[in-house]
């Protein structure tokens, strides 16, 4: 089946297949043709070009985007998509002035999620989250990170890695699975973490070998969670079974977790909202991606992830939307990148880059997905009649797509 996408207003993030990131003053551009086509041939990109060089021979199908933009699918490299209920109740707390540390220590937060997700059928749980995944194809991404965490006993933690599995084999596009094996600490441990620590990890790392059940592994490294030697001691087992570190840190305090996530060649950082000199330092000349969700620092109110001194250190970033029940319930994409150019002072184009190339290395997809390339997946997006891609991120909370298509094909409302 051949596809020909035709009078392309503008086809952005066209790369040759060796660009597995860009950083720094790279992030600024991102790379266009003017009045170009594109060919899908089944479920990869065939071709691509100014229309002066558009194929002749037959296609099976011709789509005019006159006036559209096309770009590549968002990839979401950071969800806690699988979760159970919600926590709206603890949402007015907030509003009538309780704090989120507040919430949590009275045993909300994490403890409060964990509680429903345990006592939710695998069923429900499967139902629940394929409705937000659903839900964020229709808003654009094409590739999808997703964490366990919610469980806190072994049982529960393979109840919400057995989901993930279940939506990887549904739906079309990329999904990554992450065990974040450190996410709270339950009521009865509270004194005994190392012992929490020890069991999750002797019964749910032996089951993920077995099962393929996750190619990460993460821990919310950070001040009354996990301390660096929490973090370093999930990281050193999670390694003996082959799981490579994405990780939560800096959210709210900088306890060292940066530099830890870069000693164990963690794929990415994530948060980052607190960022020192030191942890800018260990960032520099490693292979690990800074990661910043912004959807978090707009619900809850604290500090955006400051991307200027990231970017402008030369750095790269990555933009993913955190989607989850406590810290941030979206996971609108085209809300993110809107939010990293009002509020992170990110150019429209280091924003995208953020969202597509970057957020592809950050799940190790780079190969398969993030830009328009000759043989990657045909995951991409076409707008809606726009002026410039400026308007992608300029125009917060439009319906700016008219089409998605994941695979080659494209997904039905
Ligand atoms: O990434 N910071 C840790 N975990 C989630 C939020 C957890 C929750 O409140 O449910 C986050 O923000
Ligand atoms: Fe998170």
């Amino acid at each position: 089946m051949k596809t020909l996408f035709k009078n392309i207003k503008q086809l952005l993030q066209v790369r040759d297949a060796n660009v597995d990131f860009v950083g720094g003053k790279e992030m600024k551009v991102l790379p266009k043709i003017e009045a170009a086509y594109l060919l899908v041939e089944d479920d990869r990109i065939a071709a691509f070009g100014s229309m002066d060089s558009c194929p002749t021979d037959s296609v099976d199908k011709v789509v005019d985007a006159s006036e559209k933009i096309i770009l590549p699918s968002w990839c979401d490299s950071h969800t806690h998509l699988v979760y159970a209920g919600n926590r709206e109740e603890e949402f007015k707390d907030r509003i009538n002035g309780l704090s989120y540390e507040e919430i949590a220590k009275k045993g909300g937060g994490i403890l409060n999620s964990a509680k429903t997700l345990q006592e939710t059928s695998v069923e429900d749980l499967y139902n629940q989250s394929k409705t937000r995944l659903e839900e964020v194809m229709r808003l654009g991404t094409g590739a999808i990170e997703i964490k366990s965490g919610y469980g806190l006993t072994p049982e529960a933690e393979l109840k919400m890695l057995h989901v993930i599995e279940r939506l990887r084999q549904e739906y079309p596009l990329q999904i990554r699975a992450t065990f974040l094996a450190a996410h709270a600490i339950p009521t009865e441990y509270k004194n005994n973490k190392t012992e929490f620590l020890e069991n999750m990890l002797s019964k749910v790392l032996p089951v993920i070998e077995a099962e393929n059940l996750a190619s990460y592994v993460d821990v919310f490294c950070e001040e009354g969670y996990f301390s660096t030697e929490d973090t370093t001691r999930v990281l050193k087992q999670a390694k003996t079974y082959g799981l490579t570190p994405k990780i939560h840190v800096n959210q709210f305090n900088a306890i060292g977790g940066v530099g830890v996530g870069v000693a164990f060649n963690a794929r990415s950082v994530d948060h980052l909202e607190i960022l020192t000199d030191a942890d800018l330092d260990a960032l520099k000349g490693s292979r690990t991606m800074p990661v910043a969700l912004p959807g978090c620092s707009f619900f809850l109110g604290i500090p955006y992830t400051p991307a200027r001194k990231i970017i402008d250190a030369g750095l790269p970033l990555t933009l993913a939307s955190d989607y989850n029940p406590g810290s941030a319930p979206s996971g609108n994409m085209n809300f993110v990148v809107s939010l990293a150019s009002i509020k992170m002072e990110m150019t429209p184009e280091e924003a995208i880059n953020a969202a597509t190339i970057n957020g592809a290395y950050a799940m190790n997809l780079e190969q398969e997905v993030g830009s328009i390339t000759v043989g990657k997946k045909a995951n991409f997006m076409v707008t809606k009649k726009l002026s410039s891609p400026t308007v992608i991120t300029y125009a917060f909370g439009s319906n700016n797509i008219e089409q998605i298509y994941i695979n080659g094909n494209l997904l039905d409302d």
